[in-house]
């Protein structure tokens, strides 16, 4: 007999089914519960609202675990390149040497991006925020490829578009990197792999033609990538299926997602957490004083790269981003002070009652600037390099919306405005 959730509403009793997940989570499945009582249930920014099922990511914030199709983000991090987990993430499964070879070769068919819309990047202005190019070069694909418009086209091509955008995304990112620098562009080598080509194209040089990236910048790239990659319906991926719950194209709903991941709230954090890190050792790095202005309610200030909406745990990636800190900056002879006064934060933070009682611990966006800084990336680029990462999570979260049919998104209100009153022409308003 399958559990049932009972509600008692203006003396009549409604019985909701309840529905569990394969790890245990359980909800109360509302779909009708207005169209049986007349109410809805209302939950500002969905705190305890599930807006799907979904096969692709599990997190357990209690527990502090998070895992891609059932392996955990530990092991993927550790044995995965991160185009071995954009196969996960998209197919479900990891992908076999074959398999994996004959993918990254598709996405190499793909890397170029078309004159028109480098004539278009041309005309940003330079020092305009990175995260704004990236979003409306992504979108602009959409333009260059017209037919990628039709909801209705069968699954090639939609196929031709994960591959168009997993192929163009870090030819962009290099782009945006190169644009800061006033540098030329680096155009792809299709004899590298995802992500020393990324890297080639970032801090490869035109005069430099024999450039090879460290190998311990390319393994610490892929990990920060593996981290990055997806983290269920976060406030950037609901974006992502919302969107395209109207049929709208992939191109839009990825760039609706960056522009929803470039918030300090989310994505943005990592800029923020740099900056406030700077701001600390600039005032002579006393974390205390922060610490008590992040806890003052009369303070806006926040402690950037803490909390997290579904982790009351460490969040994991956390951890391991902070190991690969102390690995990377100690194999490329970096000394960063901001990280010294990010372990001394966290630790005063981890043992103050404020953080504690409300389960405040590091997230992914604490220590991942600091690495992005030792491998000389600027602040401002570092959601950046989080959507480059994100990319196949959030392609993966529209593909299963569509592949579920869902209706498009459409939540309802509660209105609390004016009540009805009789029109007031102009020439009587007060
Ligand atoms: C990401 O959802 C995801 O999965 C996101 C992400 C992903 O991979 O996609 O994990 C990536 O976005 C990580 C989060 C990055 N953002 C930050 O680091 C910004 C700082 N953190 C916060 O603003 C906050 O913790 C949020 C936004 C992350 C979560 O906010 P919630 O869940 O809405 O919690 P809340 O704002 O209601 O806070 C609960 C309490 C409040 O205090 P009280 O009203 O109970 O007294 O905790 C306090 C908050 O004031 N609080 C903080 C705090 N975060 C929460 N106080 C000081 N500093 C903080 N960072």
């Amino acid at each position: 007999m399958s559990e049932t959730a009972k509600i008692i509403l203006e003396g009549k009793e409604y019985e909701l089914p309840v529905i569990q997940g394969s790890e245990g989570e359980k909800a109360i499945d509302i779909s009708n519960l207005r169209g049986l009582s007349g109410y809805i249930t209302l939950d500002p920014g969905y705190k305890n609202t599930g807006a799907t099922t979904s096969t692709i990511t599990f997190l357990d914030g209690e527990l502090g675990v998070l895992r891609h199709r059932g392996y955990s983000i530990e092991d993927l991090a550790e044995h995965c390149s991160f185009i071995e987990v954009t196969y996960l993430l998209l197919h479900g499964e990891l992908p076999t040497a074959q398999q994996l070879a004959e993918f990254e070769s598709k996405i190499t068919e793909h890397t170029l991006v078309n004159e028109g819309l480098e004539g278009m990047f041309k005309a940003f202005p330079t020092g305009s925020h990175p995260m704004g190019q990236l979003s409306s070069m992504i979108s602009a694909l959409s333009l260059f490829y017209p037919k990628s418009l039709n909801p209705h086209r069968g699954e090639e091509a939609i196929n031709r578009t994960v591959l168009r955008l997993l192929a163009k995304m870090p030819t962009i990112c290099a782009m945006i990197y190169k644009k800061r620098l006033g540098h030329p562009i680096v155009y792809p080598n299709n004899r590298l792999d995802y992500v020393t080509n990324y890297l080639n194209m970032t801090f490869g040089q035109v005069s430099d033609p024999d450039y090879t990236p460290d190998p311990v910048i390319v393994r610490a790239m892929n990990k920060l990538l593996i981290l990055h990659a997806d983290h269920e319906q976060n406030c950037s991926a609901s974006t992502v299926r919302v969107v395209g719950s109207s049929q709208s194209n992939l191109y839009s709903s990825i760039s609706a997602g960056i522009n929803a991941l470039w918030g300090p709230l989310h994505g943005g954090a990592n800029q923020e957490v740099l900056e406030m890190l700077e701001l600390i050792k600039e005032d002579g790095g006393d974390v205390t004083k922060f610490i008590n202005k992040a806890k003052d309610k009369n303070d806006p200030f926040r402690l950037m790269g803490f909390g997290h909406r579904v982790y009351k745990n460490f969040d994991p990636r956390a951890k391991i981003i902070k190991k690969a800190a102390d690995e990377v900056l100690e194999k490329l002879g970096v000394n960063d002070p901001v990280l010294e006064i990010a372990k001394k934060l966290e630790e005063v933070a981890l043992n103050d009652p404020y953080f504690i009682d409300r389960k405040l611990f590091p997230n992914v966006d604490f220590y991942s600037g600091i690495i992005y800084r030792a491998l000389g990336f600027p602040t401002d680029f570092f959601t950046v390099l989080f959507a480059l990462g994100r990319l196949p999570g959030w392609i993966s979260q529209w593909q299963e919306m569509r592949r579920d049919k869902e209706p498009i998104a459409r939540p309802r209100q509660i209105y609390t405005g004016e009540p009805p009153r009789a029109f007031v022409p102009m020439d009587q308003r007060k």
